[in-house]
C-alpha cells in the first residue's frame, strides 16, 4: 500500500538520510539500483525536483539518459547494510542487484521505475534537464580531492569523471507501507 504524502514532510527524513546513502533507482533492460550520497530536494523552474549527481561512467547512467526516468528510494529506518554493500560498491553491468541486495520491488505510480519496500520513502521522477558538470570550473581543492584521475572509469569507485547532473521532476511522493 501506498501513503501519498506532501513533498514537504518528507524533506527532513530525506536530507538527513542522504549524505549517509539512499538509493537512484532506474528501469532501462533491467532494474538497477546504485547508492547515493549527493542529491538536492527542492524546486526547479517552480516544479518540485530532486536532482542527482551521476559519474558518467555508471551504469546508471546509461540507464537514465534511455529512459529519461528515475525513482529516489528512502530508508525509515536503519537499513541492511549488505543493500548499500551490493548497490554501492558493485555495477549493474555485471550483477543483478534485486538479487544480490535482496530487494523487494514496489509497483510505480506515474512512472515505470518501481520503488523498494526496504526503503520506503518514495519519490518517482522524470528528468527535466541533464547536464556534465565541467571539471575545470570545480574550486581545485574539491577538483583534487573528487577527481584524483587515478581509478579507472569501469571501477565502480572510479573518480576520474566528471559527474552529469539530472533535474528529476517529482510526479509522485509516498511511502511504501
Ligand atoms: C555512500 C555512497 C554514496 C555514493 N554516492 C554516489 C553519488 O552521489 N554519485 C555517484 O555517481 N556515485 C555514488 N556512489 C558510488 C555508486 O553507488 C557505485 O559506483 C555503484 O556501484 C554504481 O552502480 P552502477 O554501476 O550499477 O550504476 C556512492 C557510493 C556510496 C557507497
Amino acid at each position: 500500500m501506498k501513503e501519498f504524502v506532501e513533498i514537504n514532510a518528507l524533506a527532513q527524513r530525506v536530507n538527513e538520510a542522504l549524505p549517509k546513502g539512499i538509493l537512484l533507482n532506474t528501469q532501462g533492460e533491467k532494474f538497477n539500483s546504485m547508492v547515493i550520497g549527493w542529491g538536492a530536494l527542492g524546486t526547479v523552474w517552480g516544479l518540485p525536483a530532486f536532482t542527482v549527481y551521476v559519474r558518467e561512467g555508471r551504469y546508471t547512467r546509461e540507464q537514465l539518459d534511455k529512459t529519461g526516468e528515475f525513482t529516489i528510494s528512502v530508508p525509515l529506518e536503519k537499513p541492511d547494510p549488505a543493500i548499500a554493500k551490493a548497490c554501492g560498491w558493485q555495477s549493474g553491468r555485471n550483477v543483478d542487484k534485486v538479487q544480490a541486495a535482496g530487494l523487494t520491488l514496489e509497483p510505480p505510480e506515474v512512472n515505470h521505475t518501481p520503488g523498494i519496500r526496504e526503503y520506503p520513502i518514495t519519490l518517482e521522477c522524470r528528468v527535466l534537464y541533464a547536464q556534465k558538470q565541467e571539471l575545470s570550473g570545480i574550486p581545485e581543492p574539491i577538483r583534487t580531492r573528487m577527481y584524483p584521475q587515478d581509478v579507472d572509469s569501469s571501477n565502480p569507485m572510479a573518480n576520474r569523471d566528471a559527474h552529469v547532473a539530472y533535474i528529476g521532476q517529482i510526479v509522485s511522493a509516498y511511502i511504501i507501507r
